[in-house]
Parts: C-alpha cells; structure tokens; sequence
C-alpha cells in the first residue's frame, strides 16, 4: 500500500500507558484543535499486552481506542518487541544480547534482546499475532510499526544464539569450509578453520577488537540479513492476518540494508527525525558545518529508501536524557522549520514526537510538544499553525516527488567495511558531507542513490551527475554499469581509495584505481595518508582561478594512461609537486572524474563551477546561502520549498511573481523570510 493517502496525516507519539485515563479524553480532543488526525502507540507495551506468559490482556488499549474511534484519530500500533517484558528475559535469559567483550545486556533500558534467539522469535512472533487478530479491523487502525528503530542503542549481538546463527549463515554463503577459508584469507596468521564449530562472530583477541577484517565485513552483513528475517516473521503475520492495514517501521540505524528490508517486506519506510542531534554532535573540526541543516542529508538518504516517507518521530521540544544527553529548546519557528525540512524532502506524513513530555523514566528530558503542566504553550501553538497550514496545504503536497539531478552515491558493503577499516571508511562520510554542504549552499538539490546489486543504468541515468566518493570495495560488474552510464553521457566523480578491493574485502593485484581504472583512464602511482607530522597538502588548479584547495586525509599520486584524459589539478606541495591530483577521461558521451584526496566544501565547488551546474531555480530567484531550497513535483505540479535556517531574517529576490501555498499570499521582488521561516512557492500553477 503506498503512502499516498486521501489527506496530509499529522499527529503525535502518544503513551496511554503513561497516563490516567481521565486524560485521554482531553488529549485527543485538543489533538484534533490543532489538526492532528494521527497516532502512535504501543510500541513499549509489551508487558501490558501480555502481563504473564501466554496471559493477553487488550483491555487497556481497547479503552483507549474507543476514544480514538470517537475523536475520529487514526493509530498505527507498534509491535512492542523492542522491550520484552522482565517475566520474559527471567525466564530466558537467553533472549539477551550480549557485549562483544562477553558481558549480557540486562533489562532495564530497552532493545534488550538478539535477533536469534528461538524462543524471541517464537514469544515475537505470538504477541504479534494475537495483537494482530486482535486489532486486524479495528477501524482506528490503518497500520502498523515494527518493533522500534531496529540496531538503535546496540548494532552488535554476539549471544551464543549469535554465534550458531552466523555460522549457519556461513555455511549457506560459502557451502566449504575451503570457501570460508579462501574468503577470509584464513590462512594469514593461521586462523585456518578445520571444523565449522571453531567459526565465531569477532570475539576479543589479545589486540582488543582487531578481528579478520573480512570476517568483520561479513559479520556486519550476516547482522543485516538477521534484522531483517526477524523484522520479516512479524511482517509477514501482519500481512497474513491484518491484511487491509499498511507496516511500516522506523529508525535508520547502522547494520542493516534498509532498502532491502523496506522493497520485501514494509509499504514504506518511516524515520524519525531529530534534527538537532546535526548540531550538538558535528565534528568540532568540521569547517562551516552545515548545523541542522546537515540533517537534511540524512532525510536524503531516507528518499533514497521510500521516496515518499512518514516521519514517525519529529523533534518537537529540547531532548536529552537522563544521564546521557542534553540539548537545547529549539528557538520560535524552528520546530515548524524543522517539520518542512521532512516535508521538503519527501515526508506525506509525520507525526511529532512527543504529545507530552514523560514525567518518569529515562526521557523525562525529552521534551514533547505539551510540558509536564500540560498548560498552552509556545510549542502547541507553533504545532497548531502547522496543522492548520497542512489542513489546507498538504494534500497540494502529498504524492509529489523531490526533483534532483545529482546524488551522492554510497553502499552498503563500503559503509560497512570502512567502519573497521580506516584507510577509507571516515572518507566516506567525511566527502559526503563535504559535497552535500558544497550544493547545498548553491541550492542545488541532491538525491543520494544507494549502489545495489540490482542498480540499473536506467536507475542511474536520472541523474547527470554521480559522486561516488572513496567506493574501495568495487565490482568489476558494478564498474562496468558506471562505464555505461558514462559512455551514455554521466558524469561520475570519483575520490581517492577508489576500486582496490573486491567484495570479500581483499585487495586487488591490480593498479588502483583497480576496476575503475579503465573509466578513469589513470592509475595511481602511489599514495599517502596526510597524517602526524606530515604536513597538508594543496592542489594547483587548471581552471583560471588562481586560489589553491587543500588535498586532505589522503593523497593519490595519479598516473595518465589514456591520451583521453585532462589534468585538472595537479599537486602544488611536497615531493610530488606537480603531479596530477585530479584528472578527467572523456568516456563515449560523458566523463569520469578521479580526485586524489578526501573531497573538501571548497574542492567541491571547483568541481561544481568547472560543470556549470546551476539551481533550477537561477531564472526566477536568488537566494542567499542560509536557505535550503528543495523542490518536489506531482500531478499537480511543482512546488519550490525555501527554508531558512537562520535566527535572522533572509531576503530572497522573486524575478517572477509566486504564491505561497502555505500562507497564499503572493510574492514578489524582493521578499523577507522571516527567522527559521518557511514559504512553500508554486513554481507552476497547481492545477
Ligand atoms: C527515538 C525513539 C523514541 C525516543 C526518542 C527520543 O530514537 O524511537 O522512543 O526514545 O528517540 O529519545
């Protein structure tokens, strides 16, 4: 079922559990005053469901669905696993997840459990299907959550079910031994496994966490598959036995290839949003970091996954916890900032988290939309003006899709091997966020396309452009794709590390750039971290501007193997001062880039400038640097988001009249946007 529904869902988290039930009535209703016409609930209620083992007990949740039948407001349920109940872990302990270093994660916080445990995946699989029975034509009901934001808290499970679970998963991989071995170059300080009961996850070695780098890369993708057939045992019960109601979840965390999970098994993928987390934990040697804004890449990677998505959690108060985190309150205007920051790149429904702030447990800091006093406040009414702004402009809105042609490009193995292996992996990350602040601060929007086995050309070809940062894992099938997509006229930059390793995480006997050597029409003679006492490097541009870019992290030393290939940039520091740095190779119809070091903001926008890519918006506006500008385009038309992430006002300058469809006023030359301040301009009339 897609996303797409008959109206604009805005709504709240909310936890009947949490309250007398004399207020439900009257936080329903108020709900509906400011336009909310969604919930959910249950996801930690495990113990309420089922107080004793095999004991079901609705009750509750019934009484409280009544309300939400008589206010007319729509509930997705959660399945509760993300917390079993304390009878449970008792009697099975061995449901728990245990710590790499051998120590069990007790009850007391929550996702206190492994995905491969029997007996939790038989007590998941009961609780899911007697709330499903239970609940299969409730009509509050439209759908369901999974579980809650799986590998949040923990990524890494290494109970003894774990153990047998991933040795299971290896032997449907490699079938041999022999394979296992070959696989994980086994026989380098001879950890040549004779009999698969020797075959472990990691497990502590004298050097601490210093596992077989490909027995890690495989762990992490044995730790994928596993969250996703536990994610499909309840999914498919759902479907089976409440089949008018969608499933969703929620979360994007490490370890799991949310694309997959989300085309077998969900209707669409939902994420939760906390964009403040961008500004309290950016890098302090990030230069000009991008602050909340930054989370709008995040948000880019959730399209990436379902292009039209539900926020199932928005933050709408300051967070933190006890013991652990603290943030500021957001200021006036940017939780609505913050709501449209979803909304502009792809969310049709969001729902803030929370109605109101707990007043015990561990989140008594993090702050819902209501205070503890339960009293009008600042955040219900900006709450309110969103719902009524939605209520008239969201079904202009929903079903539309962000329009962008350029995308970073990741995948999955490289994410996961580069965790390990620092010789690419903070690259990765670091070039992303990189080029993202580079087109950003151009206003020009980007995708981020994840590379997948089942990528087409066609899947490529929307894009002029792809920037394929550090991908060290590299196919010769996936090379040979981008060699089409580039010959049909693509452009591809690539950064340094490219193309060195096969998929087991071995490197190639090969020149690097390895598979990619060919479309790049270079090699790399040799190369060098940028680290200790070695001093930056800089690179020597041949574009006419005179100011030189720092090569940084890591340099590539490049050697030109095809008459074809341009030196772009040379280096203009150190002993290979005067080597080229970046090149680009014409390729049929288009052209690959190849740049030696870790992109920077600066190296970005040189590259930016030499393809003369511009907003789409340069004809009709200019707007400064503090606005993000995103569009997305329906049956209905194109609509341009301008949102300003400044406490100060920005002045944008209209070459053509428009409206804006939240406000309907009409605008035009130049026009203020007011602190953290939102206009939603209809490029072409909606029909
Ligand atoms: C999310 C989680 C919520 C709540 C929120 C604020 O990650 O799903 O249950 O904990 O963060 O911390």
């Amino acid at each position: 079922m897609p996303l797409t529904a008959d109206q604009f869902h805005l709504g709240a988290c909310y936890y009947p559990e949490h309250w007398d039930p004399s207020l439900w009535e009257d936080d329903l209703r108020r709900m509906k005053e400011l336009h909310f016409s969604v919930i959910r609930i249950a996801e930690f209620a495990w113990s309420i469901f089922e107080p004793e083992e095999g004991v079901f007990s609705f009750e509750l949740f019934d009484r409280f669905l009544d309300e939400a039948v008589k206010q007319d407001v729509k509930v997705i349920l959660g399945t509760p696993t993300a917390t079993p109940p304390a009878w449970l872990t008792q009697k099975y302990p061995e449901v728990l997840n245990v710590s790499f270093e051998g120590v069990t994660l007790q009850h007391g916080l929550r996702r206190h459990y492994n995905y491969s445990s029997p007996k939790y995946r038989e007590l998941s699989a009961r609780i899911t299907l007697e709330m499903a029975k239970h609940y299969c034509d409730h009509p509050a009901v439209v759908g369901w959550q999974l579980d809650n934001e799986f590998n949040c808290e923990i990524g890494v499970y290494y109970a003894d079910a774990d153990h047998l679970a991933f040795r299971e998963w290896l032997k449907a991989k490699y079938g041999t031994l022999e394979k296992l071995n070959a696989a994980w170059g086994a026989v380098f300080w001879n950890q040549t496994y004779s009999d698969w009961e020797q075959v472990f996850l990691p497990r502590p070695t004298p050097g601490g966490y210093q596992p077989n780098p490909h027995q890690a890369l495989d762990e992490k993708r044995f730790i994928s598959d596993n969250t996703i057939s536990y994610a499909k045992l309840q999914a498919d019960i759902l479907r089976k036995h409440a089949p008018n109601q969608w499933v969703t979840t929620n979360g994007l965390f490490g370890h799991l290839d949310n694309h997959r999970m989300t085309d077998e098994l969900l209707d669409f993928f939902s994420y939760d949003s906390y964009p403040q987390f961008s500004s309290i934990s950016s890098d302090p040697n990030e230069s000009n970091p991008l602050a909340d804004r930054g989370w709008s890449l995040s948000l880019s990677t959730v399209r990436s996954i379902s292009p039209n998505f539900c926020i199932m959690e928005q933050q709408s108060g300051p967070g933190g916890w006890v013991g652990k985190m603290d943030m500021p309150s957001p200021k006036p205007g940017q939780m609505r900032l913050w709501t449209y920051q979803s909304i502009a790149h792809g969310a049709d429904m969001v729902l803030f988290f929370r109605w109101r702030t707990a007043t015990f447990g561990n989140e008594i800091y993090w702050h819902g939309i209501n205070d503890y006093h339960n009293r009008p406040n600042r955040r219900v009414r900006e709450a309110g003006r969103i719902g009524a702004e939605l209520s008239a402009a969201g079904n202009a809105i929903i079903g539309s899709r962000y329009q962008a042609e350029v995308a970073i490009v990741r995948d999955y193995d490289n994410e996961w091997d580069g965790e390990y292996d620092v010789w690419h992996g903070p690259g990765g990350w670091k070039s992303g966020r990189e080029w993202f602040k580079a087109l950003q601060r151009r206003h020009i929007p980007s995708d981020v396309c994840y590379m997948q086995r089942d990528t087409t050309v066609a899947d490529l070809q929307r894009y002029s452009t792809l920037i394929y940062p550090h991908p060290a894992i590299l196919r010769d099938e996936t090379a040979a794709l981008l060699e089409q997509y580039v010959q049909g006229g693509g452009t591809v930059i690539f950064g340094c590390r490219t193309g060195y390793k096969d998929e087991n995480g071995h490197c190639y006997m090969r020149p690097f750039p390895g598979a990619a050597a060919q479309l790049c029409g270079i090699t790399v003679e040799e190369f060098t971290k940028i680290k200790g006492n070695r001093k930056p490097t800089l690179m020597k541009w041949n574009d006419g501007v005179a100011e030189l870019t720092s090569a940084e992290d890591f340099n590539d030393i490049l050697a030109i193997e095809s008459e074809s290939v341009e030196i772009v940039a040379e280096y203009a520091t150190d002993y290979y001062s005067g080597k080229p740095a970046v090149t680009r190779n014409r390729f049929g119809k288009g052209s690959a880039w190849y740049f030696g070091a870790v992109f920077t903001e600066a190296a970005a926008a040189r590259i930016i400038g030499m393809l003369g890519l511009e907003s789409p918006v340069a004809a009709w506006a200019e707007l400064p640097p503090s606005v993000e500008l995103a569009i997305r385009e329906g049956e209905a038309g194109k609509l341009a988001f301008l949102l300003n992430y400044s406490e100060e006002p920005a002045s944008i300058h209209l070459k053509q009249d428009k409206t804006d469809l939240l406000s309907g006023e009409k605008l035009s030359g130049v026009t203020e946007l007011e602190p953290f301040g939102v206009v939603v301009l209809q490029v072409e009339p909606l029909s």
